[in-house]
């Protein structure tokens, strides 16, 4: 086997390179961690080597962290806390080494890698947007268990630390230079030349090791020996963090905890804590849902969307956007950050400038976050041209269309675009309800014809649902999916029904919650348990955001294609009868101030609704059992009508898509956590005469018989 440590010593210097064999990126795998115990041990041994560089071998990664892999073969906590424990002790050693050792990051520096770069004497960064510092360990549902929730806070002081250690969010290198996390930042050409010397150095004793780099070093240390304002920063950040998690993500907490026993009693102490709760929480059913999702996306990004052998992705150069409203200036804002070139179009002169104006807005959002810079944003909006006609369509690869949500309206554009592009341009949809075969039955080219479905607002929502008919074709589907890929989107395949999967799913929850509106249970107690549960924002706020205009139609829409099934509550039928629309009006089921800003539940909405002032209670739990066994049992329903291609994407989608809780894992996870034979028992409890709607799925009644499971009990999620 190939090592992934080679070592070249020159001048009593020992220039280190990580580069796994076989691997896009490195991690520290178990062989890779035995090559790195051999490496301090030579050190601790060889006198002649008098410091060494450690540098990567891959162009845009330094060490992406802990390998995930392994942790799928973890079972009990005590592995995970000898795993930890196991490298506090090798960290210790390499901070404790006579020889210096400088950390020459160029590329990604997280997790597991950023802990070792901090058992370093000393770290140089390069300056590219590539080279970035984090802890995401939060982000798996775990906390650094490699020392990081030590070394960080002391190096950077508490509240940095803490930011990064509890958000798990990437720094860039010029934040991480003013953080005082590294020492020195250079142009990545000379990155080898500046490490080497800083070793010798080191080594001669013209440089001294010393912990605190930044500006804020004194100042942020004083604050952090105070007990009394530590303790108002912890209390802070727990609130924080409580705000944020409603309870749901033991993670940050933990971290919080651990960093807080580190200053109380000492690092020792601190290394402790940190390696039994990273055991604890390594086995934990949060974890191991954050897990599964990281595989899951994982997955998605190399999936081709088609069957292999897939037909390469063809390049989109040049696309053009109809209509310019809400959904047309996102997809145009992020397909100019991808160098596409764009053509806007709308009906209405205005609605251009406007459409302009609004993707220069989510740019102009980015500069301000520092993410893009004033050259970026100039060089991406002179890529989109505004227009009312069809100038400039025809060399267009693919057209997306996101004019007004109407069949005959959407199949003008289309023939309209056939008329005017190349034989080969890929014409597709944004549509959130018509089917595609409905706007392809008008095409002169339905291999061609897809649908793309963006979610609301476009630069911020992760997921593209890519819509294929029975006659869109392998080469078509693979192009758009890639493209979808390039716009930074998770892409899944879905095939063509009303609703597609993300807002079919949705419908029968948001009537469910309508029924209970109907039966006169309060509109903010039912968001509120919904939030309980862990989505974003509860059903009823929803339908209020997105429009009661444009949820009404979607249920009659529902209605029509799956029956009674999907019969829209009374109450949301009679306020949009009413004229409600939502935030947009600034009158729905909550009131709205004139900033938009949400101001509590319209109590004036209730008359509009069955029981007028009557309120029923009905306790939390049971709220969470209607809505969401509603919205479960029509995924599997999606999966067993051959929407879906995988429980996997459906996971996924409800996550990204529509804000499944994510720590559930998705709708499938979800199911398999509580056992079929358990949901299939607690819908048919909710299942009656009245409500038949609640007929659990086909399938879900054949793999509680079975006794069978969408995902392996342990091991890999997607095995094989
Ligand atoms: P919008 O009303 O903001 O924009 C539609 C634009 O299309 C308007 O500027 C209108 O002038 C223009 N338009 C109408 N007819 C046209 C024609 N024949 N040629 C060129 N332009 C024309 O609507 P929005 O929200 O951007 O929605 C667009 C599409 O995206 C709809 O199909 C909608 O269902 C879908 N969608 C909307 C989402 C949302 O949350 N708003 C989410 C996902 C999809």
């Amino acid at each position: 086997m190939t090592s992934a440590l080679t070592t070249d010593v020159r001048d009593g210097i020992a220039v280190v390179t990580l580069d796994v064999p076989n691997a896009p990126v490195n991690t520290f795998a178990r062989s890779v961690r035995d090559e790195f115990t051999a490496l301090i041990e030579r050190f601790d041994r060889d006198e002649s080597i008098r410091a060494a560089v450690i540098r990567s071998g891959k162009p845009d990664v330094w060490v992406a962290g802990a390998d995930i892999e392994e942790f799928l073969g973890i079972e009990t906590s005590s592995q995970a806390e000898a795993l930890s424990r196991d490298g506090h002790a090798l960290l210790d050693r390499l901070e404790k080494l006579k020889t210096p050792v400088v950390a020459a990051i160029n590329g990604a520096c997280l997790g597991g890698g950023l802990e070792a770069a901090l058992a370093c004497a000393y770290r140089i960064g390069t300056e590219t947007p590539k080279t970035v510092f984090g802890l995401p360990e939060v982000q798996l549902g775990l906390i650094p268990g490699g020392g990081g929730t030590q070394r960080l806070p002391r190096l950077v002081g508490l509240e940095a630390g803490l930011d990064m250690i509890l958000t798990g969010r990437n720094i860039r290198a010029r934040k991480a230079l003013q953080m005082g996390l590294i020492h020195e930042l250079v142009h990545p050409a000379i990155l080898d030349d500046v490490a080497i010397e800083r070793a010798k150095a080191l080594a001669d004793g013209v440089l001294k090791r010393g912990m605190v780099g930044g500006p804020h070093g004194a100042r942020h240390m004083l604050l952090d020996e105070n007990r009394v304002g530590r303790a108002l920063v912890f209390r802070q950040a727990r609130e924080r963090i409580l705000a944020r998690t409603r309870g749901h993500y033991p993670a940050p907490l933990a971290a919080l905890d651990v960093v807080a026993t580190g200053y109380a009693h000492g690092t020792e102490r601190g290394y402790r804590e940190e390696a039994r709760l990273f055991g604890e929480l390594a086995v934990s059913e949060v974890s191991r849902q954050l897990v599964f999702l990281f595989f899951a996306t994982s997955a998605l990004k190399k999936d081709p969307g088609v069957p292999e052998p897939a037909p390469p992705p063809k390049p989109i150069q040049k696309l053009g956007i109809l209509g310019a409203g809400f959904m047309g200036a996102g997809i145009a804002s992020i397909a100019a950050q991808q160098g596409t070139l764009i053509r806007l179009k709308d009906a209405d002169p205005g609605r251009v400038g406007k459409g302009l104006a609004a993707a220069r807005e989510v740019m102009r959002d980015r500069l301000t976050k520092k993410q893009i810079t004033r050259q970026q944003l100039d060089d991406y909006m002179t890529l989109i041209g505004g227009t009312t006609d069809y100038s400039g369509f025809r060399n267009v690869d693919l057209v997306i269309e996101a004019v007004f949500e109407d069949l005959g309206v959407k199949q003008a554009v289309l023939q309209e675009t056939e008329a005017v592009t190349r034989a080969d341009a890929i014409f597709a949809s944004n549509t959130s309800t018509i089917p595609i075969a409905q706007l392809a039955s008008v095409s002169s080219r339905p291999p061609q014809v897809i649908g793309m479905h963006f979610f609301s607002p476009v630069p911020k929502m992760p997921l593209l649902e890519v819509i294929v008919t029975p006659q869109t074709s392998r080469e078509v589907s693979a192009t758009v999916v890639g493209y979808g890929k390039a716009l930074g989107k998770t892409v899944i395949v879905v095939n063509d029904a009303p609703g597609f999967f993300a807002n079919r799913i949705l419908a029968p929850y948001i009537n469910e919650a309508g029924i209970l509106l109907d039966e006169g249970v309060a509109v903010d107690t039912i968001d509120r348990a919904l939030v309980e549960f862990g989505f974003p924002v509860g059903p009823i706020t929803l339908i209020d955001e997105v429009g009661l205009d444009i949820a009404g139609k979607s249920g009659a829409i529902m209605l029509e294609a799956f029956g009674n099934r999907m019969a829209p509550s009374q109450s949301l039928v009679r306020v949009v009868a009413a004229g409600r629309s939502g935030r947009k009006g600034k009158k729905g089921f909550y009131r709205y101030d004139e900033t938009g800003k949400k101001r509590g539940v319209d109590p004036s909405v209730y008359e509009l609704l069955p029981t007028g002032q009557r309120r029923t209670e009905i306790p939390s739990d049971e709220i969470q059992r209607r809505c969401v066994l509603a919205m479960v049992n029509e995924a599997v329903r999606c999966l067993q009508d051959g929407i879906l291609r995988s429980s996997r994407d459906g996971d996924v989608g409800a996550v990204f898509g529509i804000g499944f809780p994510p720590f559930r894992g998705g709708p499938f996870r979800y199911v398999d956590s509580l056992g079929t034979e358990r949901v299939v028992r607690a819908l048919e409890g909710l299942n009656s005469d009245r409500a038949p709607r609640f007929a659990p799925a086909q399938l879900l009644i054949e793999m509680a018989r079975a006794g069978r499971r969408f995902y392996p009990e342990r091991g890999h999620p997607f095995p094989g």
